[in-house]
C-alpha cells in the first residue's frame, strides 16, 4: 500500500517536474584560458522540446532535435576587432558518455563527418551577429537581438542523419560539449556547453531507462 502510494505520488513529479525557467535552462560560458581576447559570459537558452514544452530528462536539461533554444541573457565581451566572417574556423570537441565524437575539430567517429566538428563560424552564424560580436566591445544578447533583428526563438534543426538513421537516436546520453574559434591563424574564444564542461544531456527521452 505504501509502495503503491510512492509511486503513485512520484511519478506525476518525474514526469510533470520540467518547470520553464528552472529545469530547463542551459548556461554558456568561456572555458579555461581566461586570457583570450573573446569571453563569453553567462548567456543563458531556455531548451524546449518540438512542441515548445520545456525539455528535461529527470528535471536535467536535455537538449532534443528538433526542438527550440530561447535565449535569455548573457554577454560576449571582445577585447579589440576581429574578421570572422572572413576567417573563423571553428573546432568541436564533443564527447558521449566518455566517448570522443568530434575531437579539436575532427571526427573520432566513423559515422560522424568531420564537416560536424570544423566549420567556418559564419557558415552557422548569421552574419548580421558576427558582424556585432567580432567589433571591439561588451555585446549584451538583448542588443545583438536588436541590432542584428535576431529571433531568440531559435529552431532547431531534425537530427543530422546516416544512412536514414537519425544520428541522436543512436547517439544520445551525457554529452560533453566545448567549442573553440580561431582568426587568421589565433584562438580568439573557446567555451563550454554548458557553464563548466559538465555533462549535458541530448537526445534523452522519459521513457528511457539510466543508470
Ligand atoms: C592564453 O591566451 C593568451 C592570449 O591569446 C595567450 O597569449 C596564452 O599563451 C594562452 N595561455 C595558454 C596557457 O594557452
Ligand atoms: C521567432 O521564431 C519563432 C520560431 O521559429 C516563431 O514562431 C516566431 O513567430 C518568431 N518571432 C518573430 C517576432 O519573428
Amino acid at each position: 500500500m505504501l509502495g503503491f502510494l510512492v509511486v503513485v505520488l512520484t511519478v506525476p513529479m518525474m514526469i510533470f517536474g520540467c518547470r520553464d525557467g528552472k529545469h530547463n535552462v542551459l548556461t554558456i560560458d568561456s572555458y579555461g584560458n581566461k586570457s583570450l581576447p573573446i569571453q563569453v559570459k553567462n548567456v543563458k537558452l531556455l531548451v524546449y522540446d518540438h512542441e515548445m514544452k520545456p525539455s528535461c530528462y529527470k528535471n536535467k536539461v536535455n537538449i532534443v532535435l528538433p526542438g527550440y533554444f530561447v535565449l535569455v541573457g548573457g554577454e560576449i565581451e571582445t577585447s579589440r576587432n576581429f574578421d570572422v566572417i572572413k576567417s573563423g574556423p571553428t573546432s568541436l570537441s564533443v564527447s558521449l558518455d566518455g566517448d570522443n565524437i568530434c575531437l579539436e575539430g575532427k571526427s573520432d567517429m566513423f559515422i560522424v563527418p568531420n564537416s560536424l566538428c570544423h566549420f567556418e563560424l559564419a557558415s552557422f552564424v548569421p552574419v548580421e551577429i558576427c558582424k556585432i560580436i567580432q567589433k571591439k566591445g561588451t555585446h549584451t544578447i538583448k542588443e545583438i537581438e536588436e541590432f542584428a533583428n535576431f529571433n531568440s526563438t531559435i529552431e532547431l534543426p531534425p537530427s543530422p542523419s546516416f544512412l536514414g538513421i537519425s544520428l541522436l537516436e543512436v547517439l544520445k546520453g551525457d554529452y560533453r560539449i566545448k567549442v573553440s574559434i580561431a582568426s587568421e591563424g589565433e584562438k580568439i574564444v573557446e567555451f563550454s556547453v554548458p557553464t563548466g564542461y559538465v555533462n549535458l544531456k541530448m537526445g534523452m527521452s522519459e521513457g528511457d531507462d539510466e543508470d
